[in-house]
């Protein structure tokens, strides 16, 4: 009971996410090496369950870092303007990066901290997302490895949340109507 009476339905059950993260990692073992030791940098807090198990999932030696960001505006939607709350540890000069996300929807996001990252001088730099929303780009950002294409619905659960609820549930849900709608009929007025 409790929050899972807020779930409408499973959109991607947590056999499915286990399985599809095997084989990122199998993508990403073939894409760098021991010598590339690559930085997977982990945008918090959606991506910490992803990263979490996508890590296991890696052969290669590599190191995790952590960025927090959040954008501004009402609680369903992000309003464009990005924030850097955590930024990372060390310096990424020279390193190969690997951004990972939870999920890609308008875009804006990964585009801030690409292009914040780029700045820094590393060897390269690519981006592993668990979900992508394409139908709610608004902004063209490359990515490199996608887990699961997900249509327009309120998805939540491992790792993303609704009013940092949800981000527990070992699956991908998609939350009720009902629940989303009261917080948004709030935030207007
Ligand atoms: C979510 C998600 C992505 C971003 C995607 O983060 O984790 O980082 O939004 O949306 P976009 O493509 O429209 O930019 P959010 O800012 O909600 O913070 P959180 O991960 O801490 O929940």
């Amino acid at each position: 009971m409790g929050m899972l009476a807020d779930i409408d339905k499973v959109l991607i059950s947590e056999d499915q996410l286990q399985a599809r993260i095997v084989e990122l990692g199998e993508s990403l073992n073939k894409t760098y090496s021991d010598e590339d030791r690559p930085l997977l940098v982990c945008i918090l807090k959606g991506a910490f369950m992803f990263l979490a198990d996508l890590t296991r999932a890696l052969s290669m030696r590599h190191e995790v870092d952590f960025m927090e960001t959040s954008s501004y505006g009402a609680r369903t939607e992000s309003s464009g303007v990005v924030r850097i709350l955590l930024d990372l540890e060390r310096s990424i000069e020279g390193r190969h990066v690997l951004i990972v996300e939870d999920i890609v929807d308008s875009g804006r996001t990964l585009n801030y901290v690409t292009r914040n990252l780029e700045t820094r001088n590393p060897a390269s730099i690519r981006v592993c997302t668990l979900l992508d929303k394409p139908s709610r780009r608004v902004v063209d950002v490359p990515v490199d490895f996608v887990g699961f294409e997900v249509p327009d619905e309120f998805v939540i659960g491992y790792g993303l949340d609704f009013d940092e609820e949800y981000r527990n549930l070992p699956f991908i849900g998609v939350l009720k109507e009902e629940i989303y709608a009261k917080v948004e009929e709030e935030d207007t007025r």
